[in-house]
């Protein structure tokens, strides 16, 4: 809504909407090009940072010393009955930070059995657990956005079910808002810290349910 028009609309507002021969442009009445150019830049950064940085409704910072935290932290969230039907989460990190250990711990919990593969190559692993459809998602690899409708990504999302993706930031995009953006960060040794941001409704009350 923001996003769309704003900047190109300020942009097209230049010197030559102002009537050079309008000798009554004081500065009380119209700002002069260089206050209107600021008021432009002003707007364009707005927009950007809305562009770029959703409004976080709620954080909550995590510190697991240990991959047992994280295990546990994962087990709470999926004994909340609202995770289902439909929940997504983006979990942002460097590589090694913990994205993949936590999404298998919760699919874990959850009820998924044997081997959990990372999708780093697929892009996508499917699982169905008790009615639930859990898709866990890795775009490291992902380039083309071309790639998000033909390979049926999008239907994923025009669904209800659980979305768990890592790099996010590579299909920025294309992806709906998050309910959960969730920040990882190794510390040293096991220790990782983690940032829990609320993007929706929905997101602030599975945050309010792990209290
Ligand atoms: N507290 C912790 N939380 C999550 N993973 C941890 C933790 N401590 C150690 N690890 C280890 O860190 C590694 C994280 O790798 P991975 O989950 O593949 O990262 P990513 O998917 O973010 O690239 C795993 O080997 C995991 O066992
Ligand atoms: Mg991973």
């Amino acid at each position: 809504m923001l996003a769309g028009g704003q900047p190109g609309s300020q942009a097209r507002l230049g010197a030559g909407q102002i009537d050079p021969g309008n000798t009554d442009l004081g500065e009380s009445k119209l700002p002069g090009p260089a206050a209107q150019f600021a008021e432009q830049l002003r707007a364009v950064d707005r927009s950007m940072v809305l562009l770029t940085h959703p409004p976080i409704l709620e954080t909550r910072r995590l510190d697991w010393p240990d991959e047992a935290a994280c295990a546990a932290f994962a087990r709470r969230l999926a004994a909340l009955p609202s995770l289902r039907p439909d929940t997504f989460i983006a979990l942002e990190g460097l590589l090694g930070a913990g994205k993949t250990t936590f999404v298998r711990h919760l699919l874990r919990a959850l009820g998924v059995p044997g081997r959990i593969k990372s999708p780093t190559f697929a892009v996508l692993e499917p699982y169905e657990v008790d009615g639930l459809v859990v898709s866990h998602f890795d775009f490291y690899r992902f380039e083309d956005a071309r790639e998000w409708a033909d390979a049926g990504f999008r239907d994923v999302f025009a669904a209800p079910g659980l979305k768990l993706v890592e790099w996010p930031e590579n299909a920025a995009s294309v992806l709906p808002l998050a309910d959960w953006q969730m920040e990882l960060a190794a510390l040293d040794g096991d220790r990782r810290r983690v940032s829990v941001n609320a993007l929706t409704d929905h997101g602030q009350r599975l945050l309010a349910g792990m209290a």
